[in-house]
């Protein structure tokens, strides 16, 4: 039996990824950057072995058993099995018709809106890629799984391009600067939602898909709002200037949210809590006359702050004061330092 075992973070992004132009290879309508969490905090940690003995290819997801039938899955291990007898075939090579058997685990809430899915696909690829020996570029493959999992394939801050090429191989990401560029970055999650949405993945595949056909605002952010942040955050992340990086933050996640209330019916991820929290960080950040915190929401109501470390006990009892520790909030509130890759 061969087995390989590998940790992958979550990524939050700060340039939005929403909408795609081709449905079935995930090709994005805009790039996106994000940055890579460390991998002690929130992170997938799967196992992958093959052997003859196995008969069937199956998947377990936090100790329970899925079903193998799921599209996605299948691209990402047809492609690593596809580039595998491309590199072949030294002794010791696998053999690409033995079954895999795969399983997964997130320590963190899955499917709440808190990019389990781009952790889940980027470890899994990266375990699948150690297992049969692929080499070169493998975001194109995580991509296949889940857009943002390319993302998370490498460490610090990540830029995913959207390409142009119809196969989406020059549909990946690429590192702006490793996790040790930036050491005093900080990342606080407030978790205020840990239930599992239902079918949180297809809501927000079929979410991005009604953005793409109903949103006018949407056109209007991939062909001048997007470009534009992409240039002036990746200045001020190489440059480390956390004013501007949080300026753009927060704006992207404000029109992203906005598009997504353009869209018809609305897609609405963002509840009381959640703009109770951004309220409070423009009063927080006009009250010391900068930007000393940045918000940014996925699709769901969880917050996701930027920050620098020298502010994080501050901004801590601000939040343990507005939000007393008895509430769900705090209790959930994790800090957690910007740092790290998938390891083997
Ligand atoms: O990769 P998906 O299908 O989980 O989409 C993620 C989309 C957002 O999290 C909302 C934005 C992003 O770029 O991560």
């Amino acid at each position: 039996m061969n087995i390989v075992t590998c940790i992958a973070p979550v990524n939050i992004a700060v340039i939005k990824y929403w909408g795609k132009r081709d449905e079935k290879l995930i090709l994005p309508l805009n790039d996106s950057i994000s940055a890579t969490l460390n991998t002690e905090q929130m992170h997938a940690k799967t196992t992958v072995m093959t052997s003859p003995e196995f008969k069937e290819d199956k998947i377990w997801l936090n100790g329970k058993e899925e079903s193998f039938d799921n599209p996605r899955l299948q691209n990402c291990l047809k492609e690593i099995r596809r580039r595998a007898k491309e590199n072949v075939n030294s002794e010791g090579d696998i053999d690409c018709s033995w079954c895999v058997h795969i399983c997964s685990q997130n320590n963190f809430p899955t499917a709440a809106g808190l990019a389990s899915s781009a952790a889940g696909y980027a470890c899994l690829v990266y375990a699948l890629a150690e297992l049969y020996k692929v080499e070169g570029d493998i975001t194109a493959i995580a991509r296949q799984g889940s857009g943002s999992a390319c993302r998370s394939i490498l460490g610090g801050f990540v830029h995913w391009h959207q390409g142009s090429a119809s196969d989406g191989s020059d549909s990946i990401a690429t590192q702006i600067v490793p996790e040790s560029h930036w050491s005093q970055l900080r990342i606080l999650i407030l978790v205020f939602l840990e239930r599992k949405l239902d079918s949180y993945r297809s809501k927000c595949s079929l979410g991005m898909q009604k953005t793409a056909e109903t949103s006018e605002l949407l056109k209007h952010r991939i062909s001048h709002s997007v470009p534009r942040r992409i240039q002036e955050i990746t200045e001020a992340i190489v440059s480390k200037n956390f004013e501007k990086f949080a300026e753009l933050t927060m704006k992207d996640s404000n029109q992203f949210h906005a598009v997504c209330l353009d869209t018809f019916p609305p897609n609405v991820y963002m509840n009381d809590t959640s703009h109770a929290i951004v309220s409070l960080i423009h009063a927080y950040n006009n009250a010391l006359g900068e930007n000393k915190v940045a918000y940014t929401f996925d699709a769901g109501p969880n917050a996701c702050l930027y920050l620098l470390e020298p502010d994080v006990p501050q901004f801590l009892s601000v939040i343990n004061h507005v939000f007393p520790p008895a509430s769900q909030t705090s209790e959930y509130l994790k800090g957690i330092p910007v740092e790290s890759t998938p390891v083997p």
